[in-house]
């Protein structure tokens, strides 16, 4: 199981001690939820953080693109030293596209489906993906109540790619913590993303990664 924390729920005030400090408690990877105040009804940060932080983590950043035109600010995340770059399949630009694009840049292109895309939406996408994202809540916020229908859903894009016979990652992205973690994990998800749960935990960010990892 691969853990990703959320840094969107991080003190942006410490980002580079934040990274730090998420490696030294056995986080995995990065995740920089990036939004245009368009796509989603939230502002955030392009690839200014993402650039910023590089140099202070080993660890790999996947940059979750929640905004409208991903293709035309590809370069920008490419340059900051994003490993893993999802677009939303439901954003503007055309999907084949962009994931074309990433795959040109020499970085792993992904894919996130909102909870009111079916799954079906990428099969056809599959053989250009390294991963599929499956939202456990409607993009733009951190610390929502997760989408029951998600574990379902991760069952059908597990079965979409098995079909493929591709090696894809499912990340499961939003409300994630201890009491669905292990569902998702048997539905076939190998990727969670997890904001306040980690971050937001009394006894910290270790004892918080070690409970996910428990239960996986
Ligand atoms: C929501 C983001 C998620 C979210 C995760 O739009 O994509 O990454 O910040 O935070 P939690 O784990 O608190 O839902
Ligand atoms: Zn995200």
């Amino acid at each position: 199981m691969i853990i990703a924390p959320s840094m969107l729920v991080a003190d942006f005030a410490r980002l580079g001690e934040e990274a730090r400090a998420l490696e030294d408690a056995g986080a995995d990877w990065l995740h920089w939820d990036c939004m245009d105040g368009h796509f989603v009804p939230n502002l955030t940060h392009g690839a200014l953080p993402v650039r910023a932080c590089r140099e202070h983590s080993s660890l790999v950043f996947n940059a979750h693109l929640m905004i409208s035109q991903p293709l035309r600010y590809l370069d920008g995340f490419v340059e900051a030293g994003a490993d893993i770059i999802c677009a939303h399949i439901e954003a503007e630009d055309d999907a084949r596209e962009f994931l074309e694009a990433v795959r040109h840049a020499g970085r792993r292109p992904a894919l996130a489906i909102s909870p009111d895309t079916p799954a079906d939406r990428v099969a056809e996408l599959v053989p250009l993906l390294d991963m599929i994202t499956v939202m456990g809540v409607h993009p733009g916020f951190a610390g929502q109540e997760f989408i029951e229908g998600t574990v379902e859903k991760t069952a059908e894009v597990r079965r979409l790619i098995d079909e493929s016979g591709r090696q894809v990652h499912i990340q499961v992205d939003g409300g994630v913590g201890t009491e669905n973690i292990r569902r998702l994990c048997e539905a076939g998800a190998d990727v969670i993303v997890s904001g306040s749960f980690v971050f937001r935990h009394p006894d910290g960010y270790a004892a918080a990664i070690s409970q996910l990892r428990a239960l996986e």
